[in-house]
């Protein structure tokens, strides 16, 4: 796949997307990136601001969903590939309101599907890599991890979403023989990614010094990686992965969640010049999310073994860094935070 030249990355302007778009720019000055994004609130061009203006690079602002717009786009560009990360992200939202979540998640990846199907010949040369989540693996309990071979038990409205599109793309795979490659990755963190997801929630908040919600008991198990990390892995996949496979994506970092938020309020207090042990007290335990998975863990090595990925950025370096880019960047959390996710914020953590 080291041929590929001019590359769709719909998702662009979101947390993942826009540190992807930024590595391959950098990287493949002779690519063409072209960069699809609706811009809904969790897409924000000011992601991309260093990188706007370098030649190989094009931003498109329309929609997955709409099936004439991707025909068309397709048939200007004549795409070697495509690296699929659009989508509505956020588990919360998905409760809510799951309807957007079946809309983007899988009526937009089969238009994208679609399009591919009918411009790509004979699909020599091509890849249609779909960036996907461990979620749709369900729970795990205590011990265990999640393998490629793991069945599918997805149990919230958006992983349930991203089961589905994961079927739908091995299918054209094997009813069509589209060539594609699919990843399932665990928790990613690091700068760009909305506030409403838990780190930079609590980061937000302990700036304000508002309480921290926690869900439940929190003893509920993530595996965090590093954005970076999880945009090298998806480069080197899309360039040396295996049409066909799945490859998971993890940091071999599991934290409980009342773990992960003590050290970061530590690394907070310390950034802020604040009394050792004051953001803990802010930690206020709410009311549980339905339905939520207890522990993930991804077993990465098939991807270490076969493509030579592994983690970089250790959970200590990268909080800090976490937390210090945000607090570099108050503008940034101050324009994403107002508006529209005020109302959000309310309604998520007021309501019974
Ligand atoms: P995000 O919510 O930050 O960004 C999603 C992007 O998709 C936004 O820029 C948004 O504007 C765009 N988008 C949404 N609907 C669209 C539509 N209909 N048409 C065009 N663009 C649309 O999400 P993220 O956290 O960067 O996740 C990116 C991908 O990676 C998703 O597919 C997600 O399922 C997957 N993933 C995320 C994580 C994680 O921890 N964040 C882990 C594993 C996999
Ligand atoms: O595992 C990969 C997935 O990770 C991605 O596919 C999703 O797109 C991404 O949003 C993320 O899903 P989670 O539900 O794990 O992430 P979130 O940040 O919403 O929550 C992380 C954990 O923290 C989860 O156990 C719920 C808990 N939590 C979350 C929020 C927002 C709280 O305790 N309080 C909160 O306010």
């Amino acid at each position: 796949m080291s041929t590929s030249n001019t590359i769709l990355i719909t998702g662009g302007a979101g947390f993942i997307g826009s540190h992807l778009v930024r590595l391959m720019v950098n990287k493949y000055p002779d690519y063409k990136i072209v960069n699809l994004d609706a811009l809904t609130y969790a897409g924000n061009l000011e992601n991309l601001k260093d990188i706007e203006d370098k030649p190989n690079y094009t931003f498109v602002k329309a929609d997955i969903t709409d099936a004439d717009a991707m025909q068309e786009l397709f048939a200007v560009h004549q795409f070697d590939g495509l690296i699929h990360l659009a989508a509505e992200s956020h588990v919360d939202r998905s409760i809510s309101n799951p309807m957007s979540f079946i809309e983007t998640n899988i009526v937009g990846t089969v238009v994208l599907l679609n399009a591919a199907r009918s411009h790509w010949g004979d699909f020599s040369g091509k890849r249609f890599y779909h960036v996907s989540t461990d979620e749709v693996y369900g729970t795990l309990g205590e011990t265990g991890f999640f393998t490629e071979d793991t069945a599918y038990d997805p149990r919230s409205p958006y992983s349930a979403s991203k089961a589905s599109s994961d079927h739908l793309v091995r299918a054209y795979y094997h009813t069509y023989g589209l060539p594609v490659v699919i990843s399932n990755c665990s928790n990613n963190y690091g700068p760009y990614q909305f506030p409403e997801k838990l780190l930079p929630l609590m980061i937000n908040n302990i700036r304000h010094e508002k309480p921290l919600p926690v869900y439940g008991d929190g003893k509920y198990t993530r595996d965090w990686l590093w954005v970076e990390d999880h945009a090298e892995a998806i480069d080197l996949i899309y360039h040396k992965g295996v049409n066909g496979e799945t490859y998971n994506i993890g940091g071999n970092n599991e934290w409980k969640n009342i773990d992960l938020v003590h050290q970061l309020c530590d690394v907070m207090d310390e950034l802020l010049g604040r009394a050792a042990g004051s953001s803990r007290e802010l930690i206020t335990f709410v009311k549980d999310r339905p339905g939520h998975d207890r522990r993930y863990a991804i077993d990465a090595s098939k991807l270490q073994n076969e493509l030579g990925w592994g983690p970089k950025i250790q959970a200590e370096e990268g909080l800090r860094k976490t937390a210090s880019w945000y607090l570099e960047n108050t503008g940034w959390l101050e324009r994403v935070t107002s508006g529209a996710y005020q109302e959000y914020y309310e309604k998520q953590y007021t309501e019974d």
